[in-house]
């Protein structure tokens, strides 16, 4: 895939995310065990659609995820920034045995993929000595949508073999995978990456990321067709 190719958003100031690029669009829905615990996604089918297409961040639009221009009748503000520290500076190496865990808590947006009511990635990193629970570690790093963790063993990463789309996580985020660039308006393309969470509430402290104050708020938002 070309540079030119590649699925490009551009989050403009106190407005949409806009398109600058065809994109494809997808429901991804959180599937969750009889204890309420996120277990994996699950998604939806796909919508393509055109350069130039707006998609609400400022949770308030009646056509979501798209916008209806709503944001500038509630004087809305995007309050976006940019960290200046690389990923590489943001991300902490915990070590384990035959895996370390990288964890940039900057990205999270709480999706809750990283544990259970019983365990956590962060726990059974101290049993990784037990393969079938380093393997059960790397799987749950898989699932994280935003980014914050990955698994690396042998000094690869390892991360999900993810569509270059965005998917619509139904009262949560914009969820970008497969190399997605994003460009906020006035400021460089953000650092590439497979997987990242734009926030889609209007609440979020990290703005353009989502920081999972969309739970906090009860964000009423469903997926596609919605
Ligand atoms: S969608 Fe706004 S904080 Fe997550």
């Amino acid at each position: 895939m070309t540079t030119d190719s590649v699925p490009h958003l551009l989050a403009t100031p106190n407005g949409p995310f806009v398109t600058t690029t065809p994109v494809v669009l997808r429901t991804a829905t959180e599937v969750m065990s009889e204890h309420g615990e996120p277990m994996t996604w699950s998604f939806g089918p796909p919508t393509r659609v055109d350069v130039d297409t707006a998609l609400c961040r400022c949770g308030r639009s009646d056509e979501k995820p798209f916008c209806d221009g709503t944001h500038a009748e509630a004087d809305w503000r995007s309050t976006d920034t940019v960290s200046s520290a690389s990923a590489d500076e943001r991300t902490l190496r915990l070590a384990g045995t035959g895996v370390t865990l990288l964890d940039d808590e900057s990205l999270c947006m709480h999706a809750g993929l990283c544990g259970t009511a019983r365990t956590s990635v962060w726990s059974m990193l101290e049993e990784t000595d037990d393969s079938e629970v380093r393997g059960s570690m790397i799987r749950m790093t898989l699932g994280c949508p935003s980014g914050r963790l990955t698994a690396e063993v042998d000094g690869a990463r390892i991360e999900p073999a993810l569509p270059a789309e965005v998917h619509v996580v139904p009262g949560g985020p914009l969820w970008l995978t497969g190399g997605v660039a994003v460009t906020v308006e006035g400021h460089d393309t953000l650092e590439a990456a497979n997987r990242r969470t734009l926030c889609r509430c209007g609440a979020s402290g990290s703005m353009p990321l989502c920081d999972g104050t969309h739970g906090e708020i009860d964000f009423d938002a469903g997926g596609l067709g919605r």
